[in-house]
């Protein structure tokens, strides 16, 4: 196990047997960031409309203020890195919103997967695809939903417990 661990660059959990692996690495990442067959990702950070994006927000049950769409409007605005999933008919069947400065940290603050596309690995190449582009030098912070909870360290994302928030209001 530890042999295999080494091999796929992993670093084991503390408990291999109830855990998995948080894996570690820039190339380790960039290796994951290809979207399943049939599925195109692009950079889309100022050109997405806030229709699409209230849509697919709609469409995974994502939390987020969707009928507010002046604040999507800001959110998209101010969002530096916006990569966009989409299938072969190019309809926006996913996405992941992050705030970065490209060398140090970058804060993926919106993932979502249309329902309809969950669970063929979308969601994890968007994740990938974020850090590639971010670069070896920076981070990929977020904030987890109770829901997916379970998701991140299912790939591979490591859990921190020195995070401190100021919570916004509404
Ligand atoms: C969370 C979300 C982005 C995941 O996207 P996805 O494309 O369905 O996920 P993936 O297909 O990449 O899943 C990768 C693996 O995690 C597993 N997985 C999916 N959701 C999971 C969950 N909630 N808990 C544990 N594992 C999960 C998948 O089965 C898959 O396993 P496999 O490698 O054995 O096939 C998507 O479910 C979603 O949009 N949810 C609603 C919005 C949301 O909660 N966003 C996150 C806010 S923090």
């Amino acid at each position: 196990m530890a042999e295999t661990a080494n091999i796929l660059n992993l670093a084991p959990g503390p408990d291999t047997a109830t855990t998995f692996p948080v894996l570690k690495g820039h190339a380790t990442w960039t290796a994951l960031a290809v979207p399943p067959d049939g599925i195109t990702f692009a950079r889309e950070e100022g050109r997405l409309p806030v229709e699409e994006f209230q849509d697919v927000i709609r469409r995974s049950d994502l939390n987020r203020p969707v009928d507010d769409a002046p604040r999507l409007a800001a959110m998209l605005a101010h969002a530096n890195l916006l990569v966009t999933a989409r299938d072969s008919s190019g309809r926006l069947i996913g996405v992941a919103r992050s705030l970065t400065d490209f060398a140090y940290c970058c804060y993926l603050s919106d993932l979502c997967v249309d329902d309809a596309w969950q669970g063929r690995g979308i969601g994890r190449a968007l994740v990938a695809e974020t850090k590639r582009i971010v670069g070896p030098n920076s981070m990929v912070l977020l904030l987890s939903a109770a829901k997916p909870m379970t998701y991140y360290p299912r790939i591979g994302m490591e859990t921190v417990q020195n995070g401190f928030i100021i919570r916004r209001e509404g």
